[in-house]
């Protein structure tokens, strides 16, 4: 499991992007509008490092209730795997919960994504590589 992304809730794309690339961030993707998710979705990178700005569309949104909780910040990590669902028995083996069954994301060309969350850690989302 590689490490691919840090999801980061923000309230704005438009005014986070201005402030990661003070930062010294680039964008590395297009702009994202998430219809079913109703998420709008920005790559950046910095170094090695990915973040994914995760912006809300409404309260019905996937993103809205870590926004309402945390404001803007980081609230999930996103890991690389060669099979999605091997990854998943293993995880749900050792006490993760399935939260959002696999699907494919529009951000990443289709891939397969799920997230899952454990109390002792919080949330992950693993891609199909
Ligand atoms: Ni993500």
């Amino acid at each position: 499991m590689q490490v691919e992304h840090v999801g980061y809730v923000v309230k704005s794309i438009e005014k986070s992007v201005v402030e990661f690339e003070k930062l010294g961030y680039e964008k590395c993707s297009t702009f994202f509008k998430d219809e079913k998710r109703k998420i709008n979705i920005q790559f950046m990178k910095k170094d090695n490092y990915e973040v994914e700005l995760i912006e809300p569309h409404d309260e019905e949104s996937d993103a809205y209730a870590y926004y309402k909780k945390l404001r803007n910040g980081p609230y999930h990590i996103c890991y690389k795997v060669d099979n999605i669902e091997e990854s998943i028995k293993k995880l749900v083996e050792n006490g993760y919960i399935l939260v959002k069954e696999k699907e494919a994301a529009i951000a990443y060309e289709n891939k397969n994504v799920c997230f899952l969350y454990k109390d002792a850690m919080g949330l992950i989302e693993l891609v199909e590589k």
